[in-house]
């Protein structure tokens, strides 16, 4: 379980989850129309390496790349491809681990390609404010369900679903650590937060139905129904009252 206390450790979680934000910012910068996901991989993968670190993603099961990039219909895990090419319109998942003297950061976001639909940027608004609702409610002494509750909640008022066959998850030393961080979930149900504790908090939600399938390729989700997906994460510390946003 990443439980880090101070000094040393608490350090490299920083510093980890410093250059994840650096790296989903400047791809923020970087995706536009015509840009390739290929491309985008090579430029996060770059920046982590350019600051000593390694992508955490890249050979973790097997999985080929650095970035995580998933459009539109895609909620996570798509592979970078030359052939495939970002459009206007598009909403684009973007998720970045990089890990540095013994600790992961873990983070993502979507991006949202020049003009689009009304209703892609409601999805991807709700999902913000879900993600950032299941951070308000990882406070000492509350419980995993706590956080679940809270996402599944916003989501679920703005007439949305969130995706239940993955879930957010503990960090650390190694890229996914207990506990299990479900998207949904009952008020005082699941592990107790400690402070200290480590978690990726990473709602995933769907304009449509929950349920997503893997392509053959055997990493890419998507929808089941077709539909927009949108995904937010960031590392956190349970701390108190207020937790620690690392990857902010
Ligand atoms: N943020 C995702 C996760 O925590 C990214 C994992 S991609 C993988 O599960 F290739 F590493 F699996
Ligand atoms: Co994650």
């Amino acid at each position: 379980m990443g439980i880090v206390t101070a000094g040393k450790d608490l350090k490299a979680v920083r510093e980890s989850a410093r250059i994840v934000r650096k790296v989903l910012s400047e791809l923020a910068l970087f995706i536009e129309p015509g840009v390739t996901t290929a491309e985008i991989d090579a430029l996060g993968r770059r920046i982590i390496e350019g600051e000593g670190a390694v992508p955490s993603f890249l050979d973790y099961n097997g999985y080929p790349s650095a970035v995580c990039v998933s459009i539109n219909r895609e909620v996570v895990h798509g592979i970078p491809s030359a052939a495939r090419k970002v459009t206007e319109g598009d909403i684009v998942g973007i998720d970045v681990g990089a890990f540095k003297n013994g600790y992961h950061g873990d983070a993502a976001d979507t991006v949202m390609v020049g003009e689009v639909s009304p209703e892609a940027r409601k999805l991807v608004e709700i999902t913000y404010e879900a993600r950032d609702l299941g951070i308000k409610a990882a406070v000492a002494g509350n419980c995993v369900g706590d956080i679940g509750h809270a996402v599944q909640t916003h989501v679920e008022a703005n007439g949305y679903s969130v995706v239940h066959q993955l879930v957010g998850h503990g960090i650390g030393r190694k890229l996914h650590e207990s506990p299990q961080v479900p998207n949904y979930g009952t008020r005082g149900k699941g592990s107790k937060l400690r402070n200290g504790l480590l978690l990726a908090i990473e709602p995933m939600v769907n304009q449509g139905v929950a349920e997503v399938r893997f392509l053959p390729d055997g990493w890419t989700v998507v929808t089941a129904d077709g539909k927009l997906s949108a995904h937010a994460e960031h590392t956190i510390m349970v701390n108190g009252n207020e937790p620690e946003i690392l990857t902010a």
